[in-house]
């Protein structure tokens, strides 16, 4: 049975990276007797554009049917003034939401051939290889009411709100604990219980699931602000973090930034299985639209191609396929391929395609041997 991926380039560089993306699924139709069927709809600020809304219904629908998506960015400076329901990221947050997509695996790995390219010392950084896992459909992102109020003196006031119930956090703890005993059997619990009744309630969660269910992995728990400062002092000390969608947003971004480079990095978005064992799931680059290079050629495509391999891992069962993708990145950054965003004296400068070429050379290679 054909694998049904529906693509939503979106915005930005999103298109450029989604596009190179389709010549690596291209090549594992025709190497690795894989069966797709691609679809593209629109999403974001594209699709404000032609059809006035950043999240168009058929859209959601098609994704709904999708075994999986793969998602490019939205956004940009061109639509920053718009009221907040037609901002291109609410194209984004609605599919999380109506998806069900309450897990966000964000793998923050650090590249042997990148370790220079990092602003944070080598040895720091080397051989780094953490998983945040987000909740994303939770928390302040959100919680009711979320709202704008005019006060009788003519101020405003604007109110979010962070809200999480025992059966959010339990779900969430649960995906970072199998995950953890996929890799170093450690998890970080980050939240403010220090100042957050939800931190408070967050933290005996996630303590009463692992003692009754995964006693065989060790938690840790920490503050959100600690956890942040010590992803710059010794991130290597972590394994799995699992936090809130808020903290969670912050945490991966800095995270991100240690590996060297943002363009390097997949993420993956995942539902609860179903009776079947279906499971809605979303696969996205992290670096977002990048309006600065749009258009020009110069996008990073690895992080997209990243993104594919985590669908090969997590929606397709196909766990040696993903790693040879893994594997193709990694030989042609060993070779010297580099973009601009990752570039260093002495490596090959190429753009989104000529690196894409280099992927899918990679991928004969290893394919053969
Ligand atoms: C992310 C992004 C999104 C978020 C934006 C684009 C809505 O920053 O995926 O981390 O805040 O979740
Ligand atoms: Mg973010």
């Amino acid at each position: 049975m054909a694998h049904s991926i529906l693509l939503t380039p979106g915005d930005g560089i999103g298109p450029e990276v989604i596009e190179e993306t389709q010549r690596v699924l291209g090549w594992f139709r025709a190497n690795r007797n894989l069966a797709f069927t691609t679809e593209s709809a629109p999403i974001g600020g594209i699709a404000y554009e032609t059809l006035g809304t950043p999240e168009p219904v058929e859209t959601i629908a098609k994704a709904m049917k999708a075994d999986a998506v793969l998602f490019g960015a939205v956004g940009g400076p061109k639509w920053d003034s718009l009221p907040f329901e037609k901002k291109p990221e609410r194209g984004l947050l609605r599919l999380r939401k109506d998806l069900g997509l309450f897990a966000n695996l964000r793998p923050a790995l650090c590249f042997d051939a990148l370790k220079d390219a990092s602003t944070l010392k080598p040895e720091i950084v080397s051989g780094l290889d953490i998983l945040i896992v987000r909740e994303l459909t939770g928390g302040v992102y959100f919680g009711e009411p979320k709202e704008t109020t005019t006060l009788a003196d003519g101020q405003k006031r604007a109110v979010d709100t962070q809200v999480y119930t025992t059966h959010e956090i339990e779900r969430i703890a649960r995906v970072a604990f199998e995950l953890a005993r996929l890799r170093g059997k450690r998890v970080a619990s980050a939240e403010k219980s220090n100042v957050m009744v939800t931190g408070v309630l967050w933290r005996q969660v996630v303590t009463a699931v692992h003692a009754k269910e995964f006693p065989d992995v060790q938690l840790s728990h920490v503050l959100a602000d600690n956890c942040a400062m010590q992803l710059v002092r010794n991130p290597k000390q972590y394994d799995v973090i699992v936090t809130d969608n808020l903290f969670g947003d912050v945490l991966s971004d800095e995270a991100a930034q240690l590996t060297g480079s943002i363009g390097m990095l997949p993420s993956a978005s995942l539902g609860a299985k179903d009776a079947n064992g279906r499971q809605a799931a979303l696969y996205e680059p992290i670096h977002g639209s990048a309006p600065d290079i749009a258009g020009q050629g110069l996008a990073n495509p690895i992080a997209c191609i990243l993104s594919f391999a985590m669908a090969l891992r997590y929606s397709f069962g196909r766990i040696e396929d993903a790693k040879l993708v893994e594997s193709a990145v990694d030989r042609v950054l060993a070779e010297g391929f580099r973009t601009a965003d990752i570039m260093q004296p002495g490596m090959t400068r190429v753009g989104t395609a000529a690196m894409t070429d280099a992927i899918l050379k990679a991928l004969d290679r290893l394919n053969q041997s």
